[in-house]
């Protein structure tokens, strides 16, 4: 009992082949993103007030009592980083230190205890190590995804005594299924005017799963419309551009490349932050202020903003082609293809990701 460290971590397959099956296809083009989990999970408890030893085991699914706290008061958060596979045939992470960061800036924010930092990435290093046959080759990679659930039974509003985290990870391919793997591409992105995703105050900073639902209705109306995301303004009525369902936003004005600042009711994207500090040592001028839409939206009508793209760790960096606005019109960024802008932010993160560039940031760590 107690704090875990690398080396109380059980790691018991024994008997079990966690290969990949022989007739999966683990080239990045044929996976669906998430689609797709290998066989073995890292999971530790969270109970009497600490965390129990944490183990990697074949996952199975999970038995909830009906009235537990997850399900009705949705206390559940979660991370995304990637493993991936290096020229020399090592395994690396992606900065995952900021990941274990921000989970417990979310837990904190959910009432959820705070995960040892070691136990995050001692778990993850240890869980794809067992499983590196599942990483598929450049351009794919494993996507992480570490989870944190309140599995009491109770239905009184307050937080769960008892925790589940656990790590799963799935080989994947683009996000996009119109990007091709390890290629720069657009997508048309709905811009969401009246339904909010985050309040001041409330918990757009944080990455929890509630996020994301209150989403999934505009989502669905955006992709009938041809969209393959939504990007939300802010939710007090000021019409600032905020982010998209699942990825941080820049845009390419004139020279400069501009994105929004961490306001509290967006979160805080590891690849955001990765542009921020690539960019100028590209020549790349950025900077971090609030956008209007309206002014933001001449500008591309004008062709003053000429390039603007979604980022995340599942998207990578991905273009947008256009912004799809409720009153039916559409308004085209360039000739909608790729700029050049983001094309060369795309190859020199991918290039560090995949260890092909000098790494100048120390973000790449290895497995
Ligand atoms: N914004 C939201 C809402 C997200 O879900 C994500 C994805 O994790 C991001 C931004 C980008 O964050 P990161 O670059 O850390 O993946
Ligand atoms: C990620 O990029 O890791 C996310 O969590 C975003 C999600 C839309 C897949």
């Amino acid at each position: 009992m107690g704090a875990i460290t690398e080396s109380n971590i059980d790691i018991d397959f024994a008997g079990v082949n966690v290969a990949p099956p022989a007739d999966l296809d683990l080239r990045p083009d044929r996976l669906e993103f998430g689609r797709v989990t290998a066989p073995l999970w890292f999971r530790a408890w969270y109970r009497k007030g600490e965390w129990e030893r944490g183990k990697i085991e074949p996952w199975s699914t999970i038995n909830l009592h009906p009235a537990a706290i997850v399900l009705h008061y949705a206390q559940e958060i979660f991370e995304g980083l990637k493993a991936y596979k290096m020229p020399d045939g090592s395994v690396a992470l992606f900065r995952p230190e900021m990941n274990a960061k921000r989970m417990n800036h979310t837990a904190a924010r959910m009432a959820m205890p705070e995960l040892p930092e070691h136990l995050f990435i001692d778990g993850i290093r240890a869980l794809v190590d067992c499983q590196r046959k599942w990483i598929p080759d450049p351009p794919g990679s494993l996507y992480i995804r570490p989870t944190m659930i309140g599995t009491e039974p109770c239905i009184g509003v307050r937080a769960s005594s008892e925790y589940l985290f656990y790590v799963i990870v799935l080989p994947s391919g683009s996000y996009f299924p119109q990007v091709p793997s390890g290629k720069t591409g657009t997508v048309r992105v709905f811009v969401s005017e009246t339904v909010g995703r985050a309040a001041r105050g409330g918990t757009g900073d944080a990455k929890a799963g509630a996020n994301y639902s209150v989403t999934l209705q505009v989502i669905g109306m955006a992709k009938k419309k041809g969209c393959a995301q939504v990007m939300f303004l802010d939710s007090h009525g000021e019409r600032t551009v905020e982010e998209m369902g699942g990825m941080n936003v820049f845009f390419l004005r004139g020279d400069t490349l501009v994105t929004p600042p961490l306001t509290g009711t967006l979160l805080a994207g590891i690849t955001r932050d990765s542009i921020l500090k690539l960019a100028p040592t590209l020549g790349i001028k950025v900077r971090e202020e609030q956008i209007n839409w309206d002014e933001l939206l001449a500008g591309v009508k004008s062709g003053a903003v000429s390039e603007a793209f979604a980022c995340g760790t599942a998207a990578v960096i991905t273009g947008i082609e256009s912004f799809v606005l409720e009153n039916g019109g559409e308004a085209k960024v360039g000739d909608g293809q790729c700029g050049p802008v983001t094309h060369k932010l795309f190859d020199a993160l991918r290039n560090i990701q995949y260890g092909l560039a000098k790494d100048p940031f120390g973000w790449v760590v290895p497995v």
